[in-house]
């Protein structure tokens, strides 16, 4: 990237990325990195600024993740953040003690309006804070430029160094000036000029991709998901008639998406391989209830019938994918445990023998992604669908997978979108439909039925980490019910799932 660029310390809080989008979103290009990068590599970055995170630690404890020392030494704008501006201040000399009383919520905060931070905001600032301990003395040169009711020291500066902290969160909404307080950092301490931008990213991918691939031709897995289907987009543009997309249909995909893909990518500069691949997914799944199996042979599977397709074709020399930048960024948590092994379709092997891999999203986040489609002209169903496993249909159905179940599940799961799609009155960020392996007994006109039991899932969530299920209005219910069991051959009964995650998960598989 030739933008200027603010390198972003992680120190392990939840709020890395959201800090990273809100400078990204002020036209500054930035990047996360580990919070113990040595000072050489953040140098040859050449950052106008550096942000510290927040992060789970106490400054003062031994073990607390702290920075390379002579980073304060780069003559680098440096804005902390919580933990990051207790870290400031406690290496550089302050003093770190724990709060009497923990500071959590929408807090009313006092700002010196001198400070370049807060030049032009009114002197009673609304803000997030989230802490347990807190400054109590600031190291020497530093000015105190902020206090709550509990907190006396809730910023700090140092205008000859340019070094500056928050206790509160800036980049979350709720702080109502934060991202205007990031503006100012960013603009009037770091001399940013705002050259970040999505017609700047896209031109500068479309040159690196045709830099890096010459005359070479590229395999691209789609997936119909945003981000492949975005990739796709952007390669066929860069480089048209060098693009080969292979579609793998495992038979697991919603009603009429296979055929969108078709259109919509039948149309651009690219050459299309759609392989039905059903058949050999149902069989190698005949009999497999379990979920994790299932899963696990669909990861398979569809790595084998990529690299059957790909040897078909002559080898392409590149590999593309549509690896964005928080499958990228490295973690500072531990690993967790596995509750599901998620599959996608960037989910291929290492090793598949390619001369090179071109990732042309993997500095975008999600949001981003979505401008680059619109700019490439791609419709929003694509653009902004829900996140659809990659595993598809096949974890929707529970139990035993058949093309009978897929297809009673399909229609009812076109039906279930369509409506609360359409439903002005409901908020969901996801909902689909799951077919029980339950039958249940009904009567129809005068006739005893024995069919399957459907269940609703809708849900709100702002990361898909936890959920609750959706207040969907009663009447939308009963439409639901009432047209599911009409127009849908095999399901007698409607269930709408009133659990939240945890302790469910959204999939039921
Ligand atoms: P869970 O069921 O884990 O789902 O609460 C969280 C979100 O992830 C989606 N999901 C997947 N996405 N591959 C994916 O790309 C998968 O294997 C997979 N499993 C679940 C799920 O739809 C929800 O949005």
């Amino acid at each position: 990237m030739n933008n200027q660029t603010v390198v972003i310390l992680d120190f392990g809080g939840q709020y890395k990325e959201l800090i990273a989008r809100r400078v990204r979103e002020c036209g500054v290009y930035s990047v996360i990195v580990p919070f113990d990068t040595p000072t050489e590599k953040i140098n040859e970055m050449n950052p106008c600024g550096i942000i510290f995170t927040g992060g789970p630690n106490s400054a003062y404890d031994a073990e607390s993740p702290k920075c390379d020392e002579r980073l304060f030494n780069l003559g680098v704008p440096i804005l902390g953040i919580c933990y990051g501006a207790q870290l400031i201040a406690f290496m550089l000399g302050g003093k770190v003690i724990p709060c009497k009383k923990s500071e959590y919520g929408i807090t009313d905060c006092t700002v010196d309006t001198n400070s370049v931070l807060f030049r032009g905001l009114e002197s009673k600032q609304r803000v997030l804070m989230s802490h347990t301990d807190m400054i109590s003395v600031l190291p020497q040169g530093f000015d105190n430029i902020a206090a709550t009711a509990i907190c006396p020291c809730a910023a700090f500066e140092n205008g000859k160094r340019k070094i500056y902290g928050v206790q509160f969160h800036p980049e979350v909404e709720h702080s109502e000036n934060g991202t205007e307080m990031i503006r100012k950092f960013l603009f009037d301490v770091c001399g940013a000029v705002g050259d970040y931008s999505m017609e700047n990213y896209l031109e500068e991918q479309i040159d690196a991709v045709r830099k890096q691939v010459g005359k070479k031709r590229i395999l691209l897995g789609l997936s119909g998901g945003a981000d492949s289907s975005v990739c796709a987009a952007l390669l066929s543009r860069a480089v048209p008639g060098q693009v080969v997309c292979v579609y793998i249909d495992h038979g697991f995909m919603r009603k009429g998406e296979s055929e969108a893909i078709k259109t919509i990518f039948g149309a651009r500069d690219l050459d299309l391989v759609l392989v039905d691949a059903s058949e050999i997914f149902l069989s190698k799944l005949s009999g497999v209830t379990d979920p994790e199996k299932k899963r696990k042979i669909i990861g398979t599977e569809f790595a084998r019938a990529f690299e059957r397709e790909s040897s078909k074709l002559g080898k392409p020399e590149f590999l593309a994918q549509g690896t964005i930048y928080p499958d990228v960024v490295e973690s500072g948590k531990n690993k967790s445990a596995v509750i599901k092994s998620h599959h996608n379709v960037g989910g291929l092997p290492e090793d598949l023998g390619f001369e090179g891999v071109v990732e042309p999203l993997r500095y975008l986040f999600k949001d981003e992604v979505r401008k680059i489609g619109k700019l490439l002209g791609l419709p929003d169903e694509l653009i902004y669908r829900q996140p659809f496993p990659g595993p598809g249909l096949a974890i929707r159905v529970i139990g035993e997978i058949t093309r009978e179940k897929l297809d009673i599940l399909r229609e009812a799961d076109a039906i279930v979108r369509e409506e609360i799609g359409k439903s002005k009155r409901t908020k969901a960020d996801q909902y689909f439909c799951v077919l029980t392996d339950t039958r249940s007994v009904g009567v129809v006109g005068d006739f005893r039925t024995y069919e399957y039991t459907l269940a609703v899932r809708a849900v709100t969530t702002s990361d898909f980490m936890t959920c609750q299920f959706a207040r969907i209005p009663y009447g939308l219910l009963a439409k639901l019910s009432s047209r599911i069991t009409n127009e849908v051959k095999g399901v007698g009964r409607v269930v709408y799932d009133i659990t939240g995650k945890p302790p469910a998960t959204i999939e039921w598989e």
